[in-house]
C-alpha cells in the first residue's frame, strides 16, 4: 500500500500517455498523493484538466509560472523535495535522451536533477527509437546513475507495428513504485543474482550455448525487489523483459559474468542462478572459420571457465549468504551436499533437471543447508522465487 506517499508523476510526449491517467487513478486507492508534472510533449495527448481532476491536486506544466493558490508557492525544488517517488511515466525518446544529459530547461528536467527520490522510468516508444543505439546509450547512461527501469513491453503499438515499445501497465508500474519505496524485510540490502545462460564465442558468427532461459533467475530478482532488496541482475542472453526495480547488466561470457558481479560488490546476498558455461573455446577465432573444400571437420579445444559461485564464495568481500544452484539428473542431494562443500557456499538450490525444468514454467527444487534439506513440492518458478526470498529474508531478520 502506498497510503501517504508522495508521489511526483512526470507524463511526456507519447501516445500512451492516457495509461498515465489509469495510473494515477491505481496510485491514488492506495492512499498516494500524487501530483503530476505535464511536459508540453505529454500536453499533446492528455489534458491538465484531466491529469488534475484524477489527482485532485493542481499540475504544474510551466517552470515559469506555477499554477493554483498553494501551488504558486511551490517551485521545482520544493516540488522536487516533496516527492517520495518521482515517477516519469510515459518517458519518450526524447526525454530519456534530455534526462542522460541533465537538462533542466522545463519544469520536469528541473526537477530530474534537483530530486533526491528514488526515480522509476517507464518507456515508451516505437521499436526503432527503442533499438536505437542513442536510446540504448541513454538507458545505460541513467542506469549507471541508479534511476530504475520499468518496461517497454514487447507488443503491438498504436501504429502498425510490433515489438518492444510500448508502455508497460499501469499495473505493472504501480507494482514497481510499491516495490520503490518498499519498507519490506530486505530493504537497506543488496542483492547480486546471476540469471540466463552464457554465450561462449567459437568465432564472431558461431557460439556455444545452452538451454536455460533466465526463467528462474529473473523471478529471483523480482521476488527480492518485491520484498525491498536493490537487486542488481547480472544476466546473460535471455528473451525476458527486465524485472520491475531491478538494475540489470548485460554479458555474454562466463568471463563477463564475473568481471560484472565483482563490480556489483559490496552486496548481502548472492544468488547465482545462471547455467555458466563451464568450458569456453581456448582460442576464439578472430574471422569465421570457413570450410575448406575436402578437409575435415575442425576441432574446438576448450579452456576451464572461472566459477563465479566458487570465487564469490572465497571473495575478500564476500556477501553474508551466498547461493548457488545445482542442476543434477540424479543423485539430486548427494551432489547438491558436495557442490556446497567444494564452492563455499551457504545454500545450494538443487534441481532436478532431467524433465522439462530447463526452459519450462516450474521447478521442482531441494534447499540444501551445512545441515538440512528440504523438499519443496513442483511449483512454479515465479513460486519458488517468493519462496526463496521470503527464506532469504528470515535469514536476516
Ligand atoms: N556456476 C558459476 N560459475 C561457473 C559454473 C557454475 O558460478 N563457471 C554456478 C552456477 O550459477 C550454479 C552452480 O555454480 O549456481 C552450479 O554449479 P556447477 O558446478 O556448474 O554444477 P552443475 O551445473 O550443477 O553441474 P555439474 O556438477 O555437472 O558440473
Amino acid at each position: 500500500m502506498l497510503h501517504g506517499r508522495h508521489i511526483l508523476l512526470i507524463v511526456s510526449g507519447s501516445v500512451a500517455a492516457f495509461k498515465a491517467l489509469m495510473l494515477v487513478r491505481l496510485l491514488r486507492a492506495e492512499g498516494a498523493r500524487v501530483r503530476a508534472v505535464l511536459t508540453a510533449g505529454g500536453a499533446r495527448f492528455v489534458t491538465r484538466e484531466s491529469l488534475a481532476a484524477l489527482t485532485g491536486e493542481p499540475v504544474q506544466d510551466d517552470l515559469w509560472a506555477p499554477r493554483g493558490g498553494e501551488e504558486a508557492e511551490i517551485g521545482h525544488i520544493r516540488l522536487a523535495r516533496w516527492a517520495d517517488a518521482v515517477v516519469v511515466a510515459p518517458a519518450s525518446a526524447n526525454r530519456l535522451a534530455q534526462m542522460a544529459h541533465g537538462l533542466a530547461h522545463d519544469l520536469a528536467g528541473c526537477i530530474l536533477l534537483a530530486t533526491c527520490a528514488p526515480v522509476l522510468v517507464a518507456p515508451a516508444m516505437n521499436p526503432a527509437m527503442w533499438a536505437h543505439p542513442a536510446t540504448r546509450a541513454n538507458i545505460a547512461t541513467l542506469a549507471e546513475r541508479g534511476l530504475h527501469f520499468i518496461g517497454p513491453e514487447d507488443g503491438p503499438m498504436a501504429e502498425p507495428e510490433s515489438g518492444p515499445g510500448r508502455l508497460s501497465e499501469p499495473e505493472a508500474i504501480a507494482y514497481a513504485i510499491r516495490t520503490l519505496l518498499g519498507s519490506g524485510p530486505l530493504s537497506g540490502r543488496h542483492a547480486l543474482v546471476t540469471s540466463g545462460p552464457t554465450h561462449e564465442p567459437i568465432d564472431p558468427v558461431r557460439y556455444i550455448a545452452n538451454r536455460s532461459s533466465g526463467k528462474q533467475g529473473h523471478a529471483i530478482a523480482a521476488a527480492l525487489a518485491a520484498l525491498g532488496a536493490r537487486v542488481t541482475l547480472v544476466s546473460g542472453p535471455v528473451a525476458l523483459p527486465d524485472p520491475p526495480g531491478v538494475v540489470v547488466r548485460r554479458v555474454e561470457t562466463a568471463r563477463d559474468m564475473l568481471a560484472a558481479c565483482e563490480a556489483s560488490l559490496p552486496a548481502d546476498i548472492a544468488i547465482l542462478a545462471a547455467a555458466v558455461a563451464d568450458w569456453r573455446v581456448a582460442q576464439e577465432a578472430a574471422q569465421k572459420l570457413k570450410k575448406q573444400p575436402g578437409a575435415a571437420a575442425p576441432t574446438l579445444s576448450m579452456a576451464l571457465n572461472p566459477d563465479i559461485l566458487a570465487t564469490l564464495s572465497r571473495h575478500a568481500q564476500r556477501p553474508r549468504l551466498v547461493i548457488g544452484f545445482a542442476a543434477e539428473t540424479e543423485h539430486v542431494v548427494q551432489h547438491a551436499r558436495e557442490k556446497l562443500a567444494r564452492k563455499g557456499c551457504d545454500w545450494i538450490i538443487a534441481n532436478d533437471v532431467s524433465g522439462d525444468v530447463m526452459g519450462g514454467a516450474e521447478n521442482a527444487v531441494h534447499l540444501v543447508t551445512a545441515d538440512a534439506v528440504e523438499e519443496w513440492p513442483r511449483m512454479l518458478k515465479e513460486d519458488v522465487a517468493t519462496r526463496l526470498a521470503a527464506r532469504v529474508a528470515e535469514h536476516f531478520a
